[in-house]
């Protein structure tokens, strides 16, 4: 046992800025560890290692930690590890009961505290009765960085005082590949929207003002191009060439790291034949010399061993750790044994790894622990349990929910339905996993039974919202008996149940043949039909998409999902999302938004040709408001370096309803010597305009961030010439000339 008596007060001393000129506390500190000390801050094990054994033989069926302190003690005093993570939801005294022993008992042995971390990944979600909110896919098509931003400040709120000190989010893959099972963890396949997102998530679980016992550490994942499977399966190879990485894949974290975030975590795939975890150039040049990232590189789940067992590329598992640090890993997560420990000390003490090359990764882990305030305060508390799921935080997920779901079509102004007798039926409408999906109170909840009792299902709110004798459920009868007395047929369709990594991998993006089946009958009692979607990814629904009047895609809203679906249809909430995905119509030519001209060869500019491809595309969304926009105002020349254009459009809402609309701002480059996307997103905001109202709504376009693009190697580029703007319906052209800039 080995304890740093005079840490504390260096620590303190470091936090009032003294010791200027001299080494820093942290160095003092390093200096004093042993070789296994140090190791033992690299390693991050799963909670399972120290539960009891007869609640591990369960752990499926497992609704309360309990925990055996001498595995606890085992681990801490003759393995020195710095770091545990995960869980499940469970009540929040039981949680301050494991961080709690985890953390005292850690005490005795060391003074360095615990980073514990979790997949608190849309909101509390491992948390019994924490507050959830719409997966990330639904917060991308909010358009409100708000929602980003309340989620994690709801997390931290009613988490950090939990021992949860460590947020494994936000998610920042581009979502690209449509059949990837984490696509729905994906903010959009727009870097533009991924990237503000994410940086609001990081200022909101980093919140400096938020009156959590210490600070929580955010951790931007998965570091780098995990989203774009070629397959489309989870963990399997990317090719992604360098100049798209960087264009596309890259900045969501170049911002999350500006930003602050103190984490990230490893993409477990390849790209271009190099596991990411293997890559020094990814891992050390780009993120440590370009990015100048100065926090903690966490591994996924098993990475390290998954370089021998997955990847292939190391013999064994001791030549697997050689080449993770030494590409720059500085933590484990190991998750399940000791194996990490032994190798990297006997590689250290081989020569293999310099000493140097840990103490540059422990320096940083002890920063960061530092940084969140952990050496002074660690210890979870109970004191502030009241705070968990308050109606204010319901009220914050319930309004993301709101806005967060997409009227992708509304003919003849279908919905909202008043009066009507409405037939509800569908695979998901009585269901709360198919609202949540994975991360939500387990990894991949296996039926309702997780859920909060009081939680709603399509079918619960729809009996609060239009009263029982207004609807008809379909029970035993065939759909077109059941049909007879109804004035519309409501389906709620998509995915029923709930997954997660590689247990979401599919072949087939179609809808399945029973549900597509039930949508036909629907539509040939020739009543109309609405669809509700309710899903992780865009399945496919080809046909039946032309012959309903309604399709409302309502994502994974989350635990109060149903409520916000039912008030969309009844018309009390007029929809707000718009698409921050592409909605694909056929599985033959599955592109995204931001194409390039050669997709569709001979359009020229902004393409219509994806309208036939799809059945929204990124940024279309509908309401019960009627907006247009006009009076669009710019210069339409300007030169280069520190000009920025000023420019101002006129949103009008011309119906007696108010409502919100996002305006998405896009620039098309006509000519430049890497090929552009035929157009890009470069700015969006949204506001409430008034019924009868007109807001102006302004960007300042500044070319160096918004006209250039990178090269292979990174650097920007910023070409003259003719671009054209786009806005609502309105486009403008402009000219970009360097040589008359100041
Ligand atoms: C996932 C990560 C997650 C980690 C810890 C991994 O399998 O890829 O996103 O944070 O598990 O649960």
């Amino acid at each position: 046992m080995r304890k740093w008596t005079l840490l504390y007060p260096m620590l303190m001393a470091l936090s009032f800025g003294l010791f200027a000129g001299e080494p820093s506390p942290i160095e003092t500190i390093l200096a004093e560890m042993s070789l296994e000390q140090k190791i033992g801050q690299m390693t991050q094990l799963n909670i399972t290692t120290v539960v009891r054994d007869d609640i591990a033989g369960n752990y499926g069926e497992m609704t309360e930690y309990v925990l055996d302190t001498n595995k606890i003690i085992n681990f801490v005093e003759n393995w020195h590890i710095g770091s545990f993570l995960n869980g499940r939801a469970v009540t929040p005294q039981n949680w301050v009961y494991v961080t709690g022993m985890i953390q005292s008992i850690n005490a005795e042995y060391s003074e360095i505290p615990i980073l514990y971390g979790i997949d608190h990944v849309h909101g509390a979600s491992y948390l019994k009765n924490g507050t959830i909110f719409p997966h990330n896919m639904n917060i991308g098509c909010s358009f409100d960085t708000l929602h980003a931003f309340n989620a994690a400040t709801t997390t931290i709120a009613e988490t950090a005082h939990l021992g949860h000190n460590w947020v494994f989010g936000p998610v920042l893959g581009i979502g690209k590949a449509k059949t990837w099972g984490r696509f729905y963890e994906t903010y959009s396949e727009d870097t533009y929207l991924t990237s503000q997102m994410g940086v609001a998530t990081v200022r909101g679980l980093q919140n400096e003002s938020a009156s959590t016992p210490y600070k929580v550490a955010a951790c931007a994942k998965h570091f780098l191009g995990y989203s774009d499977p070629k397959s489309g399966w989870d963990r399997s190879p990317a090719e992604i060439p360098d100049q798209i990485l960087r264009e596309f894949f890259l900045p969501p974290f170049k911002a999350a790291i500006d930003a602050g975030a103190a984490t990230i975590m490893i993409n477990s795939g390849e790209i271009n034949g190099i596991p990411v975890h293997a890559s020094y150039e990814i891992l050390t040049e780009l993120l440590r010399e370009e990015l100048g990232f100065k926090g903690i590189a966490l591994t996924d789940w098993l990475d390290v061993k998954a370089l021998e067992t997955m990847h292939f590329v190391a013999e064994n598992e001791k030549e697997a750790t050689f080449q993770a640090i030494m590409a720059g890993v500085d933590m484990s997560m190991v998750p399940l044994d000791t194996s990490f420990s032994i190798y990297l000390r006997e590689l250290v003490e081989e020569g293999r790894i310099p000493i140097s090359r840990i103490d540059q990764s422990v320096r940083r882990i002890l920063t960061v622990k530092h940084d969140l305030g952990l050496f002074e305060t660690y210890m979870p508390t109970r004191e502030k349990i009241e705070q968990i799921n308050t109606p204010e935080k319901i009220d914050l997920a319930l309004n993301a929910a709101r806005e967060s779901m997409v009227l992708i079509k509304n003919e003849k102004a279908l919905l909202p339905l008043k009066d009507k007798k409405i037939l509800l039926t569908g695979f998901t409408h009585d269901s709360k996993v198919a609202l949540c999906g994975g991360w939500t109170f387990r990894f991949a909840a296996d039926s309702d039974r997780w859920f909060p009792e009081d939680m709603l299902t399509i079918k619960d709110a729809f009996v609060q919202e239009f009263g029982e004798k207004n609807l008809i459920f379909k029970g035993g009868k065939s759909l077109k008996r059941a049909a007879r007395k109804a004035d519309v047929i409501v389906i709620a369709t998509g995915e029923a149940e709930a997954y997660a990594e590689t247990g979401g991998s599919i072949d087939d993006l179609s809808l399945d043949s029973g549900q597509l089946a039930l949508i036909r009958e629907a539509i040939a009692t020739g009543k109309p039909v609405v669809l509700i979607l309710t899903e992780g990814r865009p399945r496919l629904i080809p046909d039946v998409y032309d012959e309903v009047e309604s399709v409302l895609f309502a994502g994974l809203p989350g635990v109060y999902g149903a409520q916000a679906i039912a008030e969309i249809v009844s018309g009390k909430v007029n929809p707000s999302g718009k698409m921050a995905f592409t909605y694909p119509k056929k599985s033959g030519h599955m592109i995204s938004y931001n194409h390039k001209q050669s997709e569709y060869s001979i359009i020229r500019q902004v393409s219509d040709e994806l309208k036939r491809h799809s059945i929204a595309n990124f940024g279309h969304g509908l309401s019960y408001s009627n907006f247009s926009y006009s009076n669009l105002k710019m210069d339409t020349k300007i030169g280069g370096k520190g000009d920025t254009l000023s420019i101002s459009v006129d949103v009008s809402n011309n119906s007696d309803r108010a409502g919100k609309e996002a305006v998405l701002w896009f620039i098309s480059d006509e000519f430049a010597s890497i090929t552009r996307p035929v157009k890009e997103l470069v700015y969006f905001e949204k506001q409430a305009i008034q019924a009868h109202e007109t807001v102006s709504f302004q960007f300042d376009l500044v070319p160096e961030r918004d006209l250039s693009f990178p090269d292979k190697l990174g650097k920007q580029i910023l070409e003259d010439g003719s671009f054209m703007l786009e806005v609502g319906n309105l486009r403008q052209m402009f000219q970009l000339n360097q040589e008359t800039m100041n």
